[in-house]
C-alpha cells in the first residue's frame, strides 16, 4: 500500500520548490511565495481526481475526520455510527468534539452492516461513518438510502481505500463528506497529512476556517482576519503538501501495481478449498491495497497467521487479536480512560461497550486475514509469495 516505497525525483523536486521560496506555511506570506501554494495545488489535484467540487487539506486523517464532523455542525452529545472494525481515529475524532461513537456490527464486507446500522439509529444520531477498511468499501448504496430515510449525514472514511470506486464514483465522493489520510503508510503519502472532500461548499468553507483557528481567510492581512466561529490548528505544512503533490500524480501508477500484485496472490488462493474472500458490494471496485480472505474457523485463521509469519510472509494481519483495529482491544474506550475530565455528554451517553454483544462481528473478524499489497515487490517475489501462501493455506 505505501507510496513511500516509491519516492523519487518528483517528490524531491516538489519539496525543493518549497524550500526555495522559504514559505513553509500554507497561509499568508504572499509577497515571498511567488504565487506558489503547494497545499492549494494538492487540493485542486485531489478535487479533480476525486471528481468533487472541493477539497480541504489538514494535518492528518484523524484531523480530517474531526474537521469534517465539525464542519457539518456535529457537537456534544450527537451520535455518530461507526463500525467495530476500524482504526481508533474513528472514535477519537468523534470524542474530540464531545460527540458519541456508536459502535455497530460489521458483515462479510468487513465494514458496516446496514441492518445493524438501522437498528442503532436513535433521535440523537446525526452521522453514519462507514470506514472502507483494507482497500474495500461498505455497501454505500444501502447506507445512503438509510441516511436519506432518517436525514443523516454520510461521512466516508476512505483513508485505507483511496482509488477504489463505488458505482463509478471515487470512494470518498459518494457520501456528503469524504476523508483521506496521507500518513506515512497510506497508498499516497505526505509524510503526515489528510484531506476532506465534498461537493458542499459550506462544509468546505467551514473546514477551511475551523482547521485554522476560525480564520475567515478574507483579504491579504492575516492579522486583520476575523473569526466567524471557534476553531483549532489542523493545518498542513507546505513541505508535507509538496510531497503529496508529487504522489497524487502517481496514484494511478500505484493502483495499477497494487492490482497486478493482488491479482497474482488472489488467483493462487482461489483454488484452495475452504478459503473464501471478503465480499465487495455490488457496484464496488477495490483499491487492491490488501487481499482479505476468510478461513473456515477461528483456529485455522490463527494457525495460518502464525505459519505465514514463520514462513517470512510479512504484513499479513489477524486483526481479531490486534490492538489497533478491533473493538476487543479498546479498553481505553470501554473504560473511558482519559487524562482529563470527559464532557458530561460522553460520560452519560457512551454505551458500556464491555457489555455489548458484537458476536456477528466476531464471526467475521475471527476468521479474517488481511495481507498488505506492497508496491516494491518484483514479479519473482510476488510469485514466490503466492506459492508459499497457497502451500500454507492448503496444509492447515
Ligand atoms: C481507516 C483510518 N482512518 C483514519 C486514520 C487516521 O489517519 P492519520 O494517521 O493520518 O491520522 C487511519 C490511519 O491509519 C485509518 O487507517
Amino acid at each position: 500500500m505505501p507510496g513511500f516505497e516509491l519516492f523519487g525525483d518528483k517528490e524531491r523536486a516538489a519539496v525543493n520548490n518549497v524550500l526555495e521560496t522559504g514559505v513553509l506555511m500554507r497561509y499568508g506570506f504572499e509577497g515571498m511565495r511567488n504565487g506558489q501554494c503547494k497545499a492549494k495545488e494538492l487540493e485542486k489535484a485531489l478535487s479533480v481526481r476525486m471528481q468533487v467540487k472541493h477539497a480541504q487539506l489538514v494535518s492528518s486523517g484523524t484531523a480530517a475526520l474531526t474537521v469534517a464532523l465539525a464542519s457539518a455542525g456535529i457537537g456534544a452529545g450527537d451520535e455518530v455510527i461507526i463500525p467495530t472494525f476500524t482504526f481508533v481515529a474513528s472514535f477519537e475524532s468523534i470524542l474530540a468534539l464531545g460527540a458519541i461513537p456508536i459502535l455497530v456490527d460489521i458483515d462479510d464486507t468487513l465494514t458496516l452492516d446496514p441492518s445493524a446500522v438501522e437498528k442503532a439509529i436513535t433521535k440523537k444520531t446525526k452521522v453514519v461513518m462507514p470506514v472502507h477498511m483494507c482497500g474495500s468499501m461498505a455497501d454505500l448504496k444501502a447506507l445512503k438510502a438509510l441516511c436519506e430515510k432518517y436525514d443523516l449525514l454520510l461521512l466516508e472514511d476512505a483513508c485505507q481505500a483511496i482509488g477504489g470506486t463505488f458505482d463509478g464514483k471515487p470512494l470518498g465522493s459518494y457520501g456528503d463528506l469524504g476523508c483521506f489520510s496521507f500518513d506515512y503508510v497510506k497508498t499516497i503519502t505526505c509524510g503526515e497529512g489528510g484531506a476532506i472532500i465534498s461537493n458542499n461548499e459550506k462544509y468546505i468553507r467551514n473546514a477551511d476556517h475551523y482547521s485554522d483557528h476560525g480564520h475567515d481567510h478574507v483579504g491579504n492581512d492575516r492579522g486583520a482576519e476575523t473569526h466567524p466561529f471557534l476553531g483549532y490548528n489542523y493545518r498542513i505544512s507546505e513541505l508535507n503538501a509538496a510531497v503529496g503533490c508529487a504522489q497524487i500524480q502517481r496514484l494511478d501508477e500505484f493502483l495499477a501495481i497494487q492490482k497486478r500484485n493482488y491479482s497474482v496472490l488472489r488467483s493462487a488462493l482461489e483454488s484452495v478449498p475452504g478459503i473464501t474472500f471478503r465480499r465487495v458490494p455490488e457496484g464496488g471496485e477495490e483499491s487492491y491495497a490488501f487481499l482479505n480472505f476468510y478461513l473456515p474457523t477461528e483456529e485455522k485463521a490463527k494457525a495460518v497467521h502464525k505459519n505465514l509469519g514463520t514462513a517470512g510472509v510479512d504484513a499479513c494481519f489477524y486483526w481479531y487479536d490486534n490492538n489497533w483495529h478491533y473493538y476487543r482491544k479498546w479498553e481505553h474506550l470501554t473504560e473511558k480512560k482519559s487524562l482529563g475530565k470527559l464532557p458530561n455528554e460522553v460520560v452519560t451517553q457512551l454505551p458500556d461497550y464491555s457489555q455489548s454483544d458484537f458476536s456477528k462481528s466476531d464471526h467475521w473478524m475471527g476468521r479474517a486475514i488481511s495481507c498488505l499489497i506492497k508496491l516494491g515487490w518484483s514479479e519473482d517475489e510476488v510469485q514466490k509469495r503466492a506459492a508459499t501462501m497457497k502451500e500454507i493455506l492448503e496444509h492447515v
